[in-house]
């Protein structure tokens, strides 16, 4: 039997800190399916296709790694759909914990799906892609908190759009 996990998330844009969750899940599954799940209604810094390539510039060199697109579908039923009977989370602290145990027990309820959470390297506690975009988009230098190919794509997300 294929052991299936999850990796949900906007992914706008990814972070070495999920490529670092991505990475380890991968050592712990059979297969493990990034899903990108977006609102269409909510306008996000790069298009879901532009996450994807990211995402596989970040960690496509994980043979067991493949990348899914969503739209306005519940992770349970994407769970359901591709087969996978965990999600995994990484937990940067207690306030990821306060954000992630409510919507872990409101999935459990839904379908059954476990959530598995690995705790957050502390080498990239501090990294979220809303923080990176905020510094990227004031000209600070986000090196080293996502791949060089998202750093510039992200200097050139402010000056398209
Ligand atoms: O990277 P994010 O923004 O923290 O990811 C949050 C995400 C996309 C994993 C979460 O919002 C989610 O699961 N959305 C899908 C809709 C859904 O299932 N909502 C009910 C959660 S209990």
């Amino acid at each position: 039997m294929t052991r299936r996990c999850v990796c949900p998330g906007s992914y706008d844009p990814v972070t070495l800190g999920h490529a670092d969750v991505i990475r380890r899940a991968a050592a712990l599954y059979d297969e493990v399916v990034v899903a990108v799940l977006h609102n269409p209604a909510k306008h996000g810094t790069f298009t879901p296709d532009e996450r994807r390539d990211l995402i596989l510039d970040t960690c496509g060199d994980l043979a067991n790694v493949r990348v899914e697109l969503f739209a306005n579908r519940l992770l349970v039923d994407v769970c359901r759909d591709v087969g996978a009977s965990a999600i995994v989370k990484g937990l940067r602290g207690g306030t990821d914990f306060a954000y992630e145990l409510p919507m872990a027990l409101m999935n459990r309820h839904l379908t059954g799906v476990e959530t598995v959470f690995l705790p957050g390297d502390p080498r990239f506690e501090h990294i979220s892609s809303s923080l990176v975009k905020e510094v990227a988009r004031y000209g600070g230098d986000v090196s080293g908190l996502v791949s060089d190919r998202v750093r510039d794509a992200l200097a050139g997300a402010w000056s398209d759009r």
